[in-house]
């Protein structure tokens, strides 16, 4: 089966990468759920994509509450039949160096980055292998691989993200459930808008809106990983703008 008529949920669709992704898969044929916890911009999403001539669903989704991130799942099956694809991409990024002891973030990204991932999988894993088969993609990092001062918890968040994905991938291809990342470095997005350090902030405001990758050119890259043939599973696509050393 190829990229159209594809069921895929996406989780944090309500802007950047995920709700470019979104467009991206509707305007080739995708059938898209949408989850995210801002209601008025899923709304805006579902009412652009059926305008095109997509088709879309949505439902306000609270990664950190895995009741809700079963009912997105679910929503799927029950309004497509089927649940094709899951793109795990709800993500923050409120960076600081440790010293700072902002420990209430470090809980936030550790429950929205991780534990929202393992959630969704919990609730893909038994619909796909049930039907014989599916794909669950992340949204990793460039963090994923490097860490930096500032970074250490979001990097850890993203470096157990890439661990738990590839332990899926060795313990489901045999069910034809494909496991991948997607590795980006700098997108001009709002993720910045969730650090609370202010120098952080502006130098990461800026390195973004200098040299940083656009969310379609993210989109581009899932959409290309989702409309292989059933037997290629691209694992991971780390993409970072050209001028982006580290
Ligand atoms: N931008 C970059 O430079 C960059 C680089 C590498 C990786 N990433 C990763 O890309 C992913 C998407 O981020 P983005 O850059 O597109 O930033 P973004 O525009 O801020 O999007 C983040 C999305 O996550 C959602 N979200 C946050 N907390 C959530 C929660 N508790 N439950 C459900 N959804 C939640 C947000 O929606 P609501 O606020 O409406 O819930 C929003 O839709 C993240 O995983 C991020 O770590 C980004």
């Amino acid at each position: 089966m190829s990229l159209t008529d594809k069921v895929v949920v996406i989780t944090g669709a309500s802007s950047g990468i995920g709700e470019a992704t979104a467009k991206k898969l509707a305007r080739k044929g995708a059938k898209v759920v949408l989850g995210a916890r801002r209601e008025e911009r899923l709304d805006k999403l579902v009412a652009e994509i059926e305008q095109a001539g997509g088709q879309a669903v949505a439902q306000v989704t609270d990664v950190t509450d895995r009741k809700q991130v079963t009912s997105l799942v679910a929503l799927a099956t029950s309004k497509f039949g089927r649940l094709d694809v899951l793109y795990n991409n709800a993500g923050l990024m409120p960076i600081s160096e440790l010293h700072l002891l902002k420990v209430d973030e470090w809980e936030k990204m550790v429950d929205v980055n991780i534990k929202g991932v393992l959630y969704g999988i919990a609730a893909a894993l038994p619909v796909m292998q049930q039907q014989g088969g599916g794909q669950i993609i992340a949204t990793d990092s460039v963090a994923g691989h490097v860490v930096h001062p500032n970074t250490a918890v979001y990097a850890g968040t993203k470096f157990a993200v890439r661990t738990i994905m590839e332990g899926l991938r060795q313990e489901e291809g045999k069910n034809n459930i494909r496991s991948m990342i997607v590795s980006p470095g700098a997108v001009e997005t709002e993720l910045y808008s969730t650090i609370t350090d202010e120098t952080t902030k502006q130098n990461t405001y800026d390195s973004e809106r200098s040299i940083g990758l656009k969310a379609e050119d993210i989109a581009n890259a899932v959409a290309y990983a989702i409309d292989q043939p059933d037997n290629v599973s691209i694992n991971e696509i780390l993409l970072r703008p050209t001028q982006q050393p580290m």
